[in-house]
């Protein structure tokens, strides 16, 4: 039998996670939901799914397994938490919550309902970026002591989405906050120094937000990351990680020939929804849970109390 599934948010992602959902073997795209409405029908005929104009539609249908959130970032947090009441299985985009008082709140009102809930962190399913996990793992490098993630994106998005994206740390450096706590498995990041710049485009300061950031943190094992971001990239879109050890050092290298996220991780975005079948089917513990979604916000705010006070900032 399918997995049913009812997706909210049809703007940039969730088009593509449509696409995705409707092509998937085991899953059935039965909803599609948008306040903007245009959207939804556009998307209700291109993927043969019922446009509904009111989610609870979704959230009582007793047939649907799964609410998919790939809707703006603001509407996460009361979509998962209705979802669960409903006792949906959840795939939720990240962030979970530009605001972390409402994820902690959100963790505890749902934390008896036995969540079943996996977060975008695509990065964790790239095949080069999880290979190396692989080999971590394998012990090819030895032991880790390094890691080195480099993130640019080609150009940034429009104003009107940056202004409400919660800043760089939050909407760009938290998927390199969560790939590196993915590299570290059991050993814990310890502190965190960031800056952050603009010198090409000077419209980022206007909202107060920047187009170059640098993180460097360290693991209680004494680890050393760190992330290297831009928000523009003259050669096109630029995804590299390097894993350095006593033993040895692999790279998960750029690939040029992809112009933007939706190419680049196409890989990743499958295996993602293969990952949520076996949450749905198999009770197997998803590869970015809603713990990972809380802990990479808590760094991608204790990244801003260090860009503003200039100093390494202590994580509890
Ligand atoms: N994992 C990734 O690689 C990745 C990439 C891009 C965006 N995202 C995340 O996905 C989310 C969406 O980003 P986007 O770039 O597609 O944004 P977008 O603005 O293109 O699309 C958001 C859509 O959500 C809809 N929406 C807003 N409020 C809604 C509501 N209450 N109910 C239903 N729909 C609603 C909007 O009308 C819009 O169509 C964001 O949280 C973003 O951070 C993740």
């Amino acid at each position: 039998m399918k997995i049913n599934v009812a997706l909210f948010g049809l703007g940039r992602i969730g088009m593509m996670h449509a696409k995705n959902i409707y092509r998937h073997p085991r899953f059935k795209l039965k909803y599609v939901y948008d306040i903007n409405k245009r959207a939804s029908v556009n998307a209700s005929k291109k993927f043969n799914a019922k446009n509904i104009n009111n989610p609870s539609f979704a959230f009582k249908d007793k047939k649907i397994h799964v609410i998919f959130i790939a809707s703006s970032t603001a509407t996460h947090v009361p979509f998962i938490e209705k979802s669960v009441k409903y006792k949906k299985v959840v795939f939720c985009e990240k962030p979970l919550d530009l605001n972390i008082n409402k994820v902690v709140s959100c963790k505890k009102k749902i934390k008896n309902l036995r969540p079943k809930i996996q977060i975008g962190f695509n990065r964790r399913y790239d095949p080069g970026h999880f290979s190396l996990k692989k080999s971590l793992l394998k012990g090819k490098i030895g032991k880790l002591e390094k890691i080195i993630i480099t993130s640019r994106d080609p150009a940034p998005p429009s104003f009107n989405y940056l202004k409400n994206s919660g800043g760089i740390f939050r909407d760009m450096t938290i998927h390199d906050f969560d790939l590196v706590r993915y590299y570290l498995g059991k050993d814990k990041i310890k502190e965190i120094f960031a800056t952050a710049s603009n010198v090409s485009n000077k419209k980022f300061s206007k909202i107060n937000d920047y187009e170059l950031a640098t993180c460097i943190l360290k693991s209680k094992a004494g680890v050393i990351s760190i992330i290297n971001n831009s928000r523009h990239c003259s050669f096109g879109y630029d995804q590299r990680v390097e894993i350095f050890g006593n033993k040895g050092m692999l790279i998960s290298e750029n690939k040029r020939k992809y112009n933007f996220f939706i190419d680049r991780y196409k890989s990743a975005y499958k295996l993602q929804l293969n990952d949520l079948f076996y949450l749905v089917k198999k009770n197997k513990k998803s590869r970015a849970s809603f713990d990972d979604g809380e802990k990479a916000l808590f760094l991608a705010n204790a990244a801003y109390k260090s860009l503003r006070s200039k100093k390494t900032v202590k994580i509890k």
